[in-house]
């Protein structure tokens, strides 16, 4: 499949270093080219020049930008991103603690671009996880919601060749669950001084693929 990673950050590189083991055609852009391009180097990914070049060719589209600047990227590309598997991996940087949200930054982003297909997909995994999935011997859990199948199975199939246990959690909307769940694994290891290697996963019995 043909994957462009925006942002070649934390996540970016994470991402690009898992993705690209598994074969994947990737095709990574960034605002900073210079990490872009060494990353590139490092994966065997293509540097594109602009994210609208990096999405040209791409079915499945990562968003690993700064959630600060995710919406103004995705409204930028536009029509560019129709039809695409898009997969937003963003937080917010500070959480909504006065009752319960009533959208998610994924269903923002959906409104943006009707006619892509959005995901929300490995923003509860850390960017150790996201490079490394392997976690106390098992699989960390990648949480996967979106409202198209066929975009979220395409999402699951790819968390599973980069070794997470994907499942699928539904509708778009349960992306409010799933950025809640990043906050409070965020705010543990601040509260204890964790260092950002743990992973959420549910424990069995939960079905054949429980490993
Ligand atoms: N870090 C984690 O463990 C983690 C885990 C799950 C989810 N997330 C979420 O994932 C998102 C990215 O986090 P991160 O930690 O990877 O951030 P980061 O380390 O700051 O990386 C962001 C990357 O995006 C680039 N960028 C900024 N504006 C851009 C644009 N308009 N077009 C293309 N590239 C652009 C940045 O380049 P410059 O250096 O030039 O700014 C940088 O390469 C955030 O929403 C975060 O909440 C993070």
């Amino acid at each position: 499949m043909k994957i462009a990673i925006l942002g070649t950050g934390s996540v970016g590189a994470a991402l690009a270093r898992s993705i690209g083991r598994t074969g994947h055609d990737v095709t990574v852009s960034s605002t900073n080219r210079s990490a872009a391009q060494e990353l590139a180097g490092e994966v065997g990914a293509r540097l594109a020049g602009t994210n609208t070049e990096a999405v040209a060719g791409a079915e499945l589209v990562i968003l690993a930008v700064p959630t600060g600047v995710v919406a103004s990227v995705v409204g930028e590309l536009g029509h560019a991103l129709d039809g695409k598997v898009v997969v937003d991996v963003t937080n917010r940087p500070t959480p909504d603690l006065e009752g319960g949200r009533t959208t998610s930054i994924a269903e923002e982003l959906q409104a943006l671009v009707p006619d892509a297909r959005l995901v929300k997909a490995f923003n509860t995994a850390f960017a150790s996880r996201q490079q490394d999935p392997r976690v106390a011997g098992m699989r960390a859990d990648a949480y996967v919601a979106g409202d198209d199948q066929d975009a979220k199975d395409r999402v699951m199939a790819l968390a599973a060749a980069i070794g997470f246990r994907p499942i699928d959690v539904g509708p778009l909307a349960q992306a409010r669950t799933l950025e809640g769940m990043a906050w409070i694994h965020i705010s543990l290891q601040m509260r204890h001084q964790w260092p950002w290697q743990s992973a959420w996963k549910i424990v069995g019995p939960t079905g054949p693929d429980e490993g």
